[in-house]
């Protein structure tokens, strides 16, 4: 497996390569980011990874400083699950000085986590955009964990004609149903404890439907109820939306409904989200 740090070596690299599926991440993996490599193996000739903590994509330089990283650790891991490149750059590689382009985003990257993180979104479509363009893979794979960055990427392809297949891959989750994420590891111990308390919410909304309940108000004070059992108050956002638009439309939820949570706990902020069938 090789690492490659420049945009010259890693296009290099990927010239050798047939179909390749594309997978980026922030590092610090975890089983959740291995399984989207899994299947990007099994369905491409070669995977490449990119590792890149995207700055532009934080809304506070505090979360960026504190987000984990781990280079070393998370290349011996790729090289096991049969990797054929892992591209980490470093932030003057993918923003030189006199970089001044922006995106800006409506639509689906509005609601929830464009509300609670301004600018995010636009971050993440920037860092795929050049992402893909430098790599060209013919697939890319996304976690439905963050399902509402999967309809960004969804948007994105289709508005600027970009040949890449978004693939979206199932959630990961720990024994307890916690979703495997880098920030679970900055939970202190009593947090981690609580931190199942979002997809116990989740399940319990889910049940409430298939039980016949399909009101919006009921299921998300079914889900903040579940929550705040568990001492965890300081909710984001715990909403259903329609899943194409990501929009609340309506008391009544549509057919294929997802509920969607945002939860602090202590300095870190969890999300995790189920479709509501
Ligand atoms: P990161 O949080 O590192 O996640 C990389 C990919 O792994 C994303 O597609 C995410 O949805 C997926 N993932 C994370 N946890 C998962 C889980 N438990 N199960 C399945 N998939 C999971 O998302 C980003 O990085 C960045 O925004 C990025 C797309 C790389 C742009 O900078």
């Amino acid at each position: 497996m090789e690492l490659r740090t420049t945009i010259q070596a890693i296009r290099q690299a990927r010239a050798a390569l047939g179909t390749v599926g594309f997978v980026p991440t922030m590092g610090f993996l975890h089983e959740g980011h291995l399984s989207l490599v899994r299947q990007a193996r099994a369905e491409n000739d070669a995977v490449i990874v990119s590792i890149f903590v995207n700055p532009i994509q934080f809304g506070s330089a505090e979360d960026l400083s504190t987000y984990p990283r781990a280079l070393e650790r998370d290349v011996a891991l790729l090289q096991q699950e049969g990797v054929a490149c892992v591209f980490a750059p470093d932030v003057a590689e993918l923003y030189p000085e006199g970089f001044v382009t922006q995106m800006s985003l409506g639509g689906v990257a509005a609601a929830l986590e464009g509300t609670s993180r301004p600018g995010h979104f636009a971050g993440v479509a920037m860092v795929l955009t050049k992402l893909f363009n430098i790599i060209q893979p013919q697939r890319a794979y996304f976690g439905q964990k963050d399902a509402q960055q999967c309809a960004v990427v969804r948007r994105l392809v289709e508005d600027v004609n970009s040949p890449v297949e978004i693939i979206t891959a199932p959630t990961w989750r720990e024994a307890d149903g916690l979703a495997g994420s880098s920030r679970n590891s900055r939970l202190t111990e009593e947090d981690r404890k609580r931190a199942p308390a979002l997809y116990r919410a989740l399940c319990h909304a889910r049940d409430c439907v298939r039980a016949g309940e399909h009101r919006r108000t009921v299921l998300e004070a079914a889900m903040r109820s579940v929550l705040e059992a568990e001492g965890l108050t300081d909710i984001d956002y715990a909403m259903i939306v329609n899943p194409e638009t990501f929009h609340t439309e309506g008391e009544i939820i549509p057919p294929h409904a997802l509920a969607l949570l945002a939860v602090r706990l202590g300095a870190v902020r969890l999300i995790d989200n189920m479709p509501l069938l």
